[in-house]
């Protein structure tokens, strides 16, 4: 009895203080205490987006040092590595999203958080012209604020090489809406083919679903899919399940380039065994209503009639991008993006404009992992050019005053100055590439004591899971998709369709 009541005591103890923990912080995550207001003699800084780069640097950025505002179109960050969940209901769409001013609000002083989107920056009157695009707007819904510093950090769009029928037909994976509305399309295709009389080639035709680009976001996506049918789909459309298929078109001789050969092959047999069809070498040329038109390895051309597309064939500029772009026609000139010095200023905007993340051109990949890392350099780049700014005001200040006074704080100040002249320029880190491959499988790529760890199967995937979940920026979204993933073991996903 004194051991029992010993371990009960523990286990009481422990669930208590975890708890009480747990309530603490989640309160203080909901109850931002007040902010400086904004003070006239700081500097503005603007921030475009409210994606990857520019919420790592709004995590990291000391408010005190600017008068910061942010536009975004978005009021919200959205986690993407785990978009490709929720268009298949294993996570609900508020589980990855992260309300800006819930960053902001908790900053010592005040963010302005604007819903827009930036459509024109003006380098020369260093100007941001921005506009509501959501469906309700007041009175006003287009204005241009000035700036002193901006960070452009608008990420890019879907690529679609102008491809006929993708606008039209094809379900993108970029943003949150893009998830949701995939999510729909599948459920609607698999009612209709539950449809009484529905013919034998039709109800095929509705449950070939065809993922188009072999990048991680295709490969993530078709792997869910795969789940989604194995452990649901099955149980609830017995008399479907048998007829749904994914195929996985790729332009180039392989999926997911950017993983080890290893990995690659390991990607390929287990989606062998889920049945996923992989059509390397193979190139969407159309996409019709209801149907994919595809160039063939030997070059001929093949309809394949299909009820879902979805387009995950990478990235392009955005316009407002590309215009900032053609201001500086001599400097500018690379189509993949804003071209940066070292230091992710723009080149050729006279160092007030710092540009980070998908919507640059440099010699990372466009990941997260870079956006994250450049945002979070970047708040401590600002806070070195903030003192330097201060300094020099006190210097000049200085000059008005009487030499013998103030001659030796003058050779002080200077001497910091020549201190923060140089800006140490950025340096990736790569933490490494992981990707969610279905049947609870995951690959991970990893820098692993001067070399590689090349590595897939169920304890990856328990580590991509745990590598997410600790990457969420906040307590909240990580319980809400911890919960969710627990939802789903024991109940499975919602087949209904909103
Ligand atoms: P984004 O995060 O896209 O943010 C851009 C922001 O700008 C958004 O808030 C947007 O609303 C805003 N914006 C757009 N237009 C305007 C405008 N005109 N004015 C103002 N603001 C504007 N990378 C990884 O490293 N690991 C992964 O596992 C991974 N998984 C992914 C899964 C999917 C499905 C996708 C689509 C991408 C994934 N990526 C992953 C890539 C990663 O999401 C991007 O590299 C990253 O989002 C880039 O960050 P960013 O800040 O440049 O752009
Ligand atoms: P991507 O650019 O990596 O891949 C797109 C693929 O589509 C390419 O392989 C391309 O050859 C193919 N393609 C293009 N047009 C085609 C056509 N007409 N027909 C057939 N195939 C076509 O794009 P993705 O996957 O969206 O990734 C974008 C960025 O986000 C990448 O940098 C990627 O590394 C990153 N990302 C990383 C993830 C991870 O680390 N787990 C997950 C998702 C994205």
């Amino acid at each position: 009895w004194k051991r029992f009541l010993q371990t009960t005591g523990t286990i009481t103890l422990v669930t208590v203080a975890t708890g009480t923990a747990f309530y603490y912080f989640a309160q203080k995550d909901r109850t931002p205490g007040p902010q400086l207001p904004h003070d006239p003699s700081k500097k503005t800084l603007v921030i475009c987006g409210s994606g990857w780069g520019a919420t790592s640097l709004l995590n990291s950025l000391d408010t005190e040092d600017y008068n910061v505002i942010v536009v975004s179109p978005k009021n919200y960050f959205l986690f993407t590595p785990l978009l490709p969940s929720v268009a298949v209901g294993t996570l609900n769409p508020r589980s990855i999203i992260q309300p800006t001013r819930y960053v902001t609000r908790h900053k010592k002083r005040q963010v302005t958080v604007i819903e827009a989107s930036a459509t024109d920056v003006d380098p020369v009157a260093k100007t941001v012209t921005f506009a509501d695009t959501s469906e309700i707007q007041g009175a006003v819904s287009n204005t241009t604020i000035p700036f002193d510093y901006l960070v452009f950090a608008v990420g890019a769009e879907v690529q679609t090489f102008n491809i006929p029928g993708v606008r039209e037909h094809a379900c993108f994976m970029k943003e949150l809406e893009d998830a949701e509305k995939m999510q729909r399309h599948f459920m609607d295709c698999l009612e209709s083919a539950a449809f009484p009389g529905q013919t034998p080639e039709e109800i095929r035709r509705l449950l070939h679903m065809v993922v188009v680009g072999g990048g991680p976001t295709g490969v993530e996506l078709s792997g869910e899919l795969h789940d989604f049918l194995e452990e649901d789909l099955r149980s609830w459309y017995p008399e479907l399940s048998e007829s749904v298929r994914i195929t996985l078109v790729e332009a180039l001789p392989s999926v997911l380039p950017m993983f080890s050969k290893q990995l690659i092959d390991y990607t390929e047999s287990t989606f062998k065994e889920a049945k996923i069809d992989i059509l390397t070498k193979t190139m969407v040329k159309e996409v019709k209503e209801k149907s994919v038109v595809l160039q063939m390895p030997d070059k001929s051309i093949v309809e394949v009639p299909c009820g879902l597309v979805v387009w995950a064939a990478g990235n392009t500029l955005r316009k407002v991008t590309r215009d900032l772009m053609a201001k500086f026609p001599q400097e500018q000139t690379n189509r993949r993006g804003i071209t940066v010095d070292e230091c992710l200023r723009m080149v050729g905007a006279n160092g007030n404009i710092f540009a980070i993340g998908d919507c640059t051109a440099t010699s990372y990949a466009p990941t997260a992992q870079v956006a994250s890392q450049e945002g979070a350099y970047l708040a401590r780049v600002l806070q070195q050019i903030a003192k330097k700014d201060e300094l020099e005001a006190r210097l000049k200040a200085l000059q008005t005053a009487p030499e013998a006074e103030v001659q030796e704080e003058r050779a002080h100040v200077e001497k910091r100055l020549a201190k923060l002249e140089k800006i140490r320029p950025f340096k990736y880190s790569h933490q490494g590439s992981l990707a969610y491959i279905g049947s609870d499988r995951a690959i991970a790529d990893l820098p692993f004591f001067n070399g590689n760890l090349a590595t897939g199967g169920v304890a990856t995937f328990l580590f991509w899971r745990s590598a997410y979940l600790t990457t969420l920026f906040s307590l909240r979204n990580r319980t809400l998709v911890a919960t969710d993933w627990i939802k789903v073991k024991l109940f499975g996903r919602d087949v209904s369709r909103e």
